[in-house]
């Protein structure tokens, strides 16, 4: 894919983004339906098929949240993104579609507390065991991946402890491994660190995700890295 030549300011006001023909509107439209209609039985039968491109239902897809999802792509530097309502509903959602029951995941400790409660406490339930580790030093990753690891999460500026973890490292042991890398992004923004940028682009392997959240809008995104999307 060409690299994307527009300043994050710009991206950041109109990715994902083109004017209706109709009406012109400058600002993105608020789609407030939950359903749409379908112009045939034909029509509708090719789109719940998914042999057509095109809206379905509002919970799966929305013309507004499209165009967030889009720019929270382009921001980061991934090939598409979802939109959810937090981010313990992004990791979540990470998380389980890249693990089972009977599978594990190897985290580093420190970690914001919402997230820790759903690694300590609910992927348990779930079956999926969570390995903590300190994360400043990344060979104790290494040493806790085993044959059920699926994927190696930190965060990149820890919250509460301010952490900063060698990013690179890490992602290359995830790419060793052949297991995505989750990075939860919510404190830089992907002005200031985009961590798809820093393992995504040297290894054929599927390699590094981010959630990113905004506690003000209460929205959460993860932009899922090409490989990611091809592979995962
Ligand atoms: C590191 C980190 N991740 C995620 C979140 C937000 O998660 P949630 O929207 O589930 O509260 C926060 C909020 O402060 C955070 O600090």
């Amino acid at each position: 894919m060409p690299e994307n030549k527009l300043s994050l300011d710009t991206l950041a006001l109109h990715a994902g983004h083109t004017p209706d023909t109709a009406t012109l509107s400058r600002a993105v439209p608020i789609y407030q339906t939950s359903s749409y209609v379908f112009k045939s039985s034909d029509h509708a039968a090719k789109l719940f098929a998914l042999e057509e491109p095109g809206n379905i239902y509002t919970r799966i897809m929305n013309p507004t949240t499209d165009v967030l999802e889009k720019r929270m792509a382009e921001l980061d530097g991934g090939v598409g993104a979802l939109a959810v309502a937090s981010g313990q509903a992004a990791i979540t959602y990470a998380v389980l579609n890249i693990a089972q029951a009977g599978q594990n995941i190897v985290s580093t400790s420190y970690l914001y507390g919402g997230t820790y409660n759903l690694f300590h406490y609910t992927l348990p339930k779930l079956g999926i065991e969570v390995k903590f580790v300190d994360s400043s030093d990344a060979e104790n990753y290494r040493n806790a991946i085993d044959e059920n690891t699926r994927l190696i999460y930190c965060e990149s500026v820890g919250n509460p402890k301010n952490n900063v973890d060698d990013i690179e490292a890490i992602a290359k042991i995830a790419h060793d491994a052949g297991i995505p890398f989750v990075v939860d992004n919510t404190v830089t923004t992907p002005f200031l660190f985009r961590p798809l940028d820093h393992g995504a682009g040297n290894s054929p392997n599927p390699t590094l995700r981010t959630t990113v959240s905004d506690s003000g809008m209460r929205s959460a995104v993860f932009p899922i890295s090409s490989r990611c999307a091809l592979n995962c």
